[in-house]
């Protein structure tokens, strides 16, 4: 059996597909087993450390139902209630942290801060979302995935539509080209991956036997696809002024019932990380969809609400598989 004790989880490449896959399957496993009463408790007398630097419902929740299912506890840290970053280095909050804490969890902006805080914490360190990568994310959607699909992963085609040159862009391409999916990339050629993670894509789907495509394109991009994803044409950090040049880009890019009628299959499936931007409340929504006259943005709620949309099967998802991550790093 794959041995994952120790392991840090920063990125979807620091597991092999083989890796990858055992944590999926452990993740059902625990599933299964929460869902049938029958549990066992692995990460008895465990703490894990959650530190936030931007806002979360998933990933938070995830750890901190996962950790108590497992008799773990946690500690949540949230950057006005500590001193990261701002009174102290993160190399020193490492040494810190990894002194009291079994693991930590790291939520931020550049991957190199979660990656310096693996470096000086001598304990697992799980990047819960950077500017670059949404790892743990992957596990869930992979598992969703499987869940939803007869086929095995390697016969799946997987489109994502949207902002690419983010965490979920970036992360999709990485891992359908790292589980030998035919992975595509729907979105305007300046909203693509960085060229490094479309040349890491390609010698990963080299070895996997992946199909990468990147298109501006969006019945090429979706034709024959078993999965629709998109997320959040603009991001955590990025600031307000982007949202105009976006919208004018991402247009064409929404997922409508025209799009998922466009992949040819009646049976394709909506992921969507969420937060979706449909339904928000807050002052900068009203704004743009006052200003563009649209009532959604990157999904329509008739996709949304529809039963090709699997995105609270997704969201449940994190859950296990965050559980499955602590359990295979701190308990083997
Ligand atoms: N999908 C996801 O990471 O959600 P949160 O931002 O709510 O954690
Ligand atoms: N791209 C989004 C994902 C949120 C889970 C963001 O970074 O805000």
């Amino acid at each position: 059996a794959t041995d994952l004790k120790g392991r840090h989880f920063l990125k979807e490449t620091d597991f092999t597909a083989e890796e990858f896959h055992s944590l999926v399957e452990l993740a059902a496993e625990l599933k299964a087993a929460r869902q049938t009463g029958v549990e066992e408790q692995r990460l008895l007398g465990r703490h894990i450390a959650l530190i936030f630097e931007k806002t979360s419902t998933r990933t938070r929740c995830a750890f901190e139902v996962a950790a108590g299912d497992q008799g773990g506890r946690t500690t949540f840290l949230d950057p006005a209630s500590s001193q990261i970053g701002h009174k102290e280095s993160v190399k020193d909050t490492a040494r810190v942290l990894g002194r009291m804490f079994d693991a930590i969890e790291y939520r931020g902006h550049g991957q190199d801060i979660v990656e310096e805080l693996a470096a000086h914490a001598g304990v697992p360190v799980y990047n819960g979302l950077s500017d670059e990568w949404h790892p743990t994310q992957m596990l869930a959607d992979v598992l969703t995935m499987s869940e939803h699909t007869a086929k095995s992963l390697e016969h799946v085609t997987l489109a994502y539509l949207g902002d690419a040159r983010y965490n979920m862009g970036n992360s999709y391409l990485i891992t359908g080209a790292l589980l030998g999916m035919d992975v595509r990339i729907v979105a305007p050629e300046e909203l693509w991956p960085a060229p490094e993670v479309i040349a890491d894509a390609r010698r990963l789907a080299a070895a996997s036997g992946a199909k990468v495509k990147l298109t501006e394109d969006v019945a090429e991009g979706v034709k024959g696809a078993d999965f629709v994803a998109t997320d959040v044409w603009v991001s955590m950090g990025e600031p307000k002024e982007v949202w105009d040049a976006r919208i004018a880009l991402l247009g064409p890019y929404a997922v409508t019932m025209d799009v998922l009628r466009a992949t040819g299959n009646p049976a394709v499936k909506f992921l969507h990380c969420l937060p979706a931007f449909h339904d928000l409340e807050t002052s900068v929504a009203r704004e743009i969809h006052e200003r563009h006259g649209l009532t959604s943005l990157e999904v329509t709620d008739e996709v949304f609400e529809s039963p090709h949309s699997v995105v609270f099967d997704q969201a449940e998802n994190r859950m296990h598989t965050i559980k499955a991550v602590m359990v295979a790093t701190l308990a083997g």
